[in-house]
């Protein structure tokens, strides 16, 4: 049994005022280039870290759901005044270009020419990761998603030089988040967990980061929701549950949710976090069936008393849908995606790497079903 993750975290409230030290004496850069998006701009959180960096060369130009050519062009930038640290600063998105930029920073070409696993010839630049959102995971996992623009496909880039040297996740970095943020990527990392935990390569180790992250990220999801400036125990749970949550699928996988929310990313740019709680009850319904036993396991650590498996991994299930309901996530129906669009969707989402490590077997055709059952 393989358990791999060897950032060094600095986790708590107030961490991020130590960012400076951490640069000077731990990693020992000098010329380091900040990466993050305009919504962190706007959102004065950049304020917050730049006392800390006099000077420091600035990357705000990542979109949502990341694209190749973005990363191309800022990589060819870049090269004129090569950096010796990537500092990735805010959701999924700024995280997973950061990684990306680290890896250009030292090897030639395009990204699209390193989707895969350790297709790097030399060791990517160190990578310095800050989340700003409870969801993404990336501050602790060895893999970077972007879109490839022309295939309109999201590009897995992984490797074990890709973790984060160090990841500072300070949890009132997200006291500021507005509503809608906290449920989507609250319920990214919620599912991030289930998944671990069912997928076929889950180890003991990730049950174990899993089975804890799920009792956090429920118990402390609506108090954040509800007031996250105030409820300074649930920004911490869950900003502590989308970490460990990230140390369970990062050592074994996620399964068929990520794999249409993925598909539906690339192809129309919808919210990672919205696409996966949208999809969660309903693949977690397809599969039920090879499940049940470990799913009412779950439901069992998580205060559901049935004594019936199949009816205790039944109620799981409707928490989870009555939850996103009352984090206001819309249903599949609110995207406005055609079901003229469901055969191209379930084609990716079958071609997906992680389809193999869903707990039931999965065809196009069951990816079909899914997205039917979803949208009635
Ligand atoms: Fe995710």
């Amino acid at each position: 049994m393989l358990f791999h993750m060897p950032a060094r975290l600095y986790f708590g409230s107030g961490e991020i005022n130590h960012l400076s030290v951490i640069i000077d004496e731990y990693l020992k850069a000098k010329n380091p280039v900040l990466v993050t998006d305009k919504g962190i701009v706007h959102s004065g959180l950049l304020e917050k870290v730049l006392p800390q960096l006099p000077g420091i060369k600035i990357v705000d130009e990542i979109e949502a759901n990341p694209k190749s050519d973005t990363i191309n062009k800022i990589a060819r930038e870049m090269h004129r005044h090569p950096p010796d640290l990537v500092i990735g600063l805010g959701g999924g998105s700024p995280l997973d270009a950061g990684k990306a930029l680290a890896l250009l920073g030292t090897n030639n070409g395009n990204i699209e020419d390193y989707e895969g696993k350790e297709k790097y010839k030399k060791d990517p630049l160190p990578f310095l990761a800050i989340p700003t959102t409870c969801g993404t995971g990336s501050e602790v996992t060895w893999v970077s998603v972007i879109t490839d623009v022309n295939r309109k496909f999201k590009m897995s880039i992984k490797g074990p030089k890709l973790y984060p040297a160090v990841s500072i996740i300070d949890p009132d970095l997200i006291k500021t988040l507005p509503q809608s943020i906290i449920a989507s990527t609250g319920l990214d990392a919620l599912t991030h967990a289930v998944e671990a935990y069912l997928s076929k390569p889950a180890t003991f180790i990730t049950d174990h980061h899993a089975v804890k992250a799920v009792q956090l990220i429920l118990g402390a999801i609506e108090g954040a929701y509800e007031d996250i400036k105030t409820h300074h125990t649930d920004r911490e749970n869950l900003m502590f549950g989308s970490t460990i949550a990230g140390f369970a699928f990062g050592n074994s996988d996620v399964t068929a949710v990520h794999c249409i929310s993925e598909s539906i990313g690339a192809l129309y740019d919808i919210p990672h976090g919205v696409a996966n709680s949208i999809f969660l009850p309903h693949v977690l319904s397809y599969n039920l069936p090879a499940c049940f036993e470990k799913m009412a396991t779950l439901a069992r650590q998580v205060g559901i008393k049935h004594a019936d498996d199949r009816a205790a991994a039944g109620e799981l299930i409707q928490l989870i849908k009555a939850l996103s309901n009352r984090l206001g996530i819309p249903v599949f129906k609110d995207l406005k995606i055609g079901k003229d669009q469901f055969e191209k969707i379930a084609g990716m989402s079958f071609e997906n790497n992680s389809t193999p490590s869903n707990p039931r077997k999965l065809q196009k055709e069951d990816y079909l079903e899914i997205l039917e059952n979803a949208y009635e």
